[in-house]
């Protein structure tokens, strides 16, 4: 059987900044772990918005036809996702929230088509932000985890990190990268069948 695949969206428009950096400690743990990684990056693919026109709730799959299946594709295959962003303005930046709002099909193959859930498989939410204003990770967590329900991901854990503005702040918090390289091990771990307590 080929090696599972640990998923990783890279939410934020900012290559290499704080929320990748987080991604990139968890893949890195989930590959001490023995799993494969996969990483994608919303901001560098051409995917358009939902546009509500609920086609998908017809026969499941979207009418937009354009990298989002990639993204599919990947989701498909993937043992384990975990997704990354930074916090913007309270909740994810727009670039994310097109690509969560195209996972509609797999919330019209089972709510409306009554179609078999997908597996549950592991996954885990790394969010970053500068501590700007009053509104905290919540609403940026609210989506992510609307649609780790509908993808049928099992939250293994979340790593939130304040304090980090400037590209590479994160660097300064070892303890943060520490902590989402802990959590894709187990993450990977548990993609293997197995599982590694916190
Ligand atoms: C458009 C925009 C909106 C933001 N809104 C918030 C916010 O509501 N709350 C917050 O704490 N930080 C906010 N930030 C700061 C980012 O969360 C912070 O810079 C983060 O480290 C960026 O992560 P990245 O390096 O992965 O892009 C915002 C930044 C931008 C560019």
């Amino acid at each position: 059987m080929s090696q599972p695949v640990v998923l990783g969206f890279a939410g934020s428009p900012r290559r290499r900044g704080n929320s990748e950096q987080m991604l990139d400690a968890c893949l890195a743990g989930a590959e001490d772990a023995g799993a494969r990684v996969h990483k994608l990056v919303p901001a560098e693919m051409s995917i358009h918005w939902c546009r509500g026109c609920n086609g998908c709730s017809r026969n499941g799959a979207c009418v937009v036809h354009d990298q989002m299946y990639e993204v599919y594709e990947a989701v498909d295959a993937a043992a384990a996702i975990v997704f990354a962003t930074p916090v913007y303005f309270a909740s994810v930046p727009g670039v994310l929230k097109v690509m969560l709002d195209r996972m509609q099909p797999y919330w019209a193959r089972t709510h409306v088509l009554k179609q078999p859930r997908p597996p549950r498989r592991p996954g885990g939410l790394l969010l970053v932000r500068s501590g700007g204003d009053p509104y905290g990770f919540p609403g940026a967590e609210y989506p992510l985890k609307s649609v780790c329900g509908v993808l049928g991901i099992d939250i293994e854990g979340e790593v939130k990190t304040a304090g980090a503005d400037a590209a590479g702040d994160v660097s300064r918090q070892p303890l943060a990268l520490d902590r989402a390289r802990s959590l894709g091990a187990r993450i990977g771990a548990a993609s293997l069948g197995g599982r590694l307590d916190a």
